[in-house]
């Protein structure tokens, strides 16, 4: 099938590489011409572990491609998907300019009957007024189908290939046909609906998920205040096959540059069709409260934290990817700062990242070297480099042998062992 993807964020890349290795003729398109020039030289612009692979196999074997001219990979292509940003707008809302744009320049470029495939998280009805647009600016059929993602960042490209569940959300029996042929290849559940459900999907699927969190984080505020492990809590609790695992790790909150956005314009979507979605609100209050009180634990065991060099393990918003959107870590660092402490920094790659948001701390290469003269080591990232650290190295470095676990990633009892003071959230 002759696919043309727009949009080459890491959505767009990652669904155009894994439909090419499927077997599909795929043409990737940006309107940001060096973007374009990088990856036809086979450089990834985001950290996304597999995709350099999966991208350099598909260009060489000549089923993927990249180009700036929309309209050509337009008329060459019988489906189209696209995977473009949907920002948050002033009021919480979701920014639908460019999906828009698409649309139009999909439709006046549309040289035979089209199938848009909108990957793009959009609110509720977005894929009707996609079709209505795309077809004023075209004599030819336009189907529409609302094919959300579910891609985590670190993990995007097994995402794709071995999802869950496919979601094809479509009025049209032929053009929800014709995606689902896309995927059948993948042996993984489809679910075909309507384009509303579909939209729907996504953004409750995403809105639950951060429910999830904090309610596990509210979970470890009583279990702090009971002398309960939130950890074994949560063990006991998704070993129950309707509640699940995953997703119940307490800690210093969520970030990234879905959860936030999604959680609030749901909240939107609920008031435009005239319904206040309450419970979303306290998740983000939950959530905000949950990335300050690694501070307030350090602040209650130190007294002050002014002139105390503090550690602090991990910038990026979740291990696995130098993304520093909504991560915990600014704000965890601006409050540090505030209250006059010294901040030295360590990440695997996100420091770069990290310093358009933190421009003013220290950054070390190394936990050990992060950790000398400090009074307080703070895990804000779960990275794997940070889980098996030489304790007693780490320990010999510092001043005063605090841990702040703001992910509950530690064992508590080899710490404690070792002559560490181990706060945790909830345990
Ligand atoms: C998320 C969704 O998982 C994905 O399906 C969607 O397509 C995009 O948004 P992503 O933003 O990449 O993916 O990150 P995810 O792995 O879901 O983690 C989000 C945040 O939640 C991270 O900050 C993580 O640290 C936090 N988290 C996750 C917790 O605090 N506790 C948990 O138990 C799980």
């Amino acid at each position: 099938m002759k696919i043309a993807v727009i949009g080459t964020g890491y959505v767009g890349l990652v669904a155009g590489a894994c439909l090419a290795d499927l077997g599909n003729q795929v043409i990737c398109v940006d309107i940001d011409e060096s973007k374009i020039t990088s990856l036809e030289k086979g450089i990834i612009p985001i950290y996304e572990p597999g995709l350099e692979e999966v991208v350099k196999r598909n260009v060489l074997e000549k089923r993927l491609s990249f180009t700036t001219d929309s309209a050509k990979a337009i008329s060459d292509s019988k489906i189209i998907f696209i995977a473009v940003g949907t920002p948050q707008g002033d009021d919480g809302k979701a920014e639908l300019k460019y999906v828009y744009a698409v649309a139009e320049t999909i439709g006046k470029n549309a040289n035979e009957p089209k199938i848009i495939v909108d990957k793009s998280t959009v609110p509720v009805g977005t894929s009707r007024k996609v079709k209505e647009l795309a077809e004023k600016f075209s004599e030819h059929r336009i189907e529409v189908v609302s094919n959300p993602e579910f891609l985590r960042e670190g993990s995007a490209v097994k995402d794709f290939l071995e999802p869950d569940r496919v979601v094809i959300g479509s009025d049209n029996s032929e053009a929800a046909k014709a995606i689902e042929d896309l995927y059948k290849p993948l042996g993984k559940e489809i679910l075909i609906t309507n384009p509303e459900s579909a939209e729907l999907i996504k953004y409750a699927s995403n809105a639950f998920l951060a429910t999830k969190i904090s309610f596990i984080n509210e979970i470890a505020a009583i279990a702090d205040r009971v002398n309960a492990d939130v950890s074994e809590v949560a063990k006991g609790m998704g070993l129950d096959a309707r509640i699940g695992k995953q997703f119940l790790n307490a800690g210093c909150g969520y970030g990234g540059s879905c959860f936030p956005k999604d959680v609030k314009a749901l909240q939107k979507i609920a008031l435009d069709c005239g319904y206040k979605l309450d419970i979303l609100r306290e998740v983000e209050k939950v959530n905000e409260y949950q990335k300050m009180l690694p501070v307030e634990k350090l602040k209650k065991e130190l007294g002050s934290l002014s002139g105390k060099k503090i550690c602090v393990l991990g910038l990026a918003f979740k291990p696995n990817t130098d993304d520093m959107r909504e991560a915990s870590s600014i704000k965890i660092i601006h409050a540090l700062v505030k209250e006059k402490a010294q901040v030295v920094a360590v990440d695997p790659i996100a420091e770069e990242n990290a310093k358009q948001f933190l421009p003013k701390i220290h950054y070390e290469k190394s936990p050990y070297a992060a950790a000398k003269g400090c009074d307080a080591v703070m895990l804000v990232t779960e990275w794997n480099e940070f889980l098996e650290l030489d304790f007693a190295k780490i320990g010999a470095e510092m001043n005063s042998k605090i841990i702040v676990d703001g992910r509950n990633a530690y064992d508590r009892e080899k710490l404690v062992a070792m002559g560490f003071k181990y706060i945790g959230i909830g345990r």
